[in-house]
């Protein structure tokens, strides 16, 4: 039971009774013995403006955001972090004052996982190779450039859209063509998938890893399943992978931290319990 006045957030989304987060909050709330919730809340399209317009008077401290409405989550925010504003996508929400300021973890995010699962990695070691060109992208995009990789390839099946993600960091961002996607791999010291190929559910990644050293790190952010397609065939030519469910993880830690004032830990006894859900 928790009292009336103890901070309660959630994630909003439509739909979101797929979304993983609740899972992650409650766990934290409950091991920490902390007085407060975390609510999956669906707002249908027509009503998302009134709600981020006033999410205190709904009784909340703040929230994340999901699909579809993390550029909603932008625009109603009084002012947003320079992550967000560069990721263009907010997905974590709290009040400073009476203001609604927006911020995205999920660089944060998928740079703490990184550095969790591989220690030594070095944004030295090469360059990165990005395949995707959506909003998961941009994110890893703006986690590598200011993680201080040298150049990042980047291939999405539509040419466009990585072309307009240079913007992001045009001196390190090059283009390449998605069916170049083998050869890109020459001299890499990353791949990372964003795309969402590998997902349970959808098509397989068709990707020929020859060309990639041994050296290089893979990192799919796909989490469903969690050894992914990619991920068994780089670990069986002998690369280091990093799977996509730390990600998840470790950009829920902010929100945590903002609405319920204790750094939250990321630990295996959590992975496990997610993972469960994600089942
Ligand atoms: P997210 O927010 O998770 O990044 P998204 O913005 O919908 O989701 O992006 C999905 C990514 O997967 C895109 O890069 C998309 O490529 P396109 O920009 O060409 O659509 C990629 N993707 C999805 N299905 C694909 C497929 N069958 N082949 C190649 N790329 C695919």
């Amino acid at each position: 039971m928790t009292s009336s006045n103890a901070p309660r957030a959630g994630v909003i989304g439509w739909p979101v009774a797929h979304s993983l987060s609740p899972t992650i909050h409650r766990y934290w709330l409950r091991r920490y013995g902390i007085d407060g919730s975390y609510d999956p809340i669906a707002v249908p399209p027509d009503d998302i403006e009134a709600f981020l317009g006033d999410l205190r008077g709904r009784g909340y401290c703040g929230a994340n955001v999901t699909v579809p409405y993390k550029l909603e989550a932008l625009k109603a925010s009084k002012r947003v972090s320079e992550t967000a504003r560069r990721i263009g996508a907010v997905n974590t929400l709290f009040y400073e004052n009476d203001d609604l300021i927006g911020t995205n973890s999920d660089a944060e995010g998928f740079l703490l996982n990184l550095r969790a699962a591989v220690p030594d990695w070095s944004a030295s070691g090469g360059p990165a190779v990005v395949l995707g060109a959506g909003g998961a992208a941009r994110a890893v995009l703006v986690a590598l450039a200011d993680a201080g990789v040298s150049a990042i390839r980047l291939l999405n099946r539509t040419s466009e859209k990585a072309e307009a993600l240079r913007e992001l960091a045009p001196a390190i961002i090059e283009p390449v063509p998605w069916d170049a996607r083998a050869e890109a791999l020459n001299d890499a010291g990353l791949l990372v998938n964003t795309t969402s190929l590998g997902m349970v559910g959808q098509p397989r990644l068709e990707i020929d890893l020859a060309h990639l050293p041994r050296e290089a790190l893979v990192y799919d952010i796909v989490y469903r399943p969690l050894e992914t397609e990619l991920l068994a065939a780089a670990r069986a030519r002998g690369n280091r992978v990093v799977d996509g469910l730390g990600m998840l993880l470790f950009q829920a830690r902010p929100g945590f931290r903002l609405w319920f004032g204790r750094e939250p830990e990321v630990t295996d006894d959590l992975r496990r319990i997610v993972l469960e859900a994600a089942a």
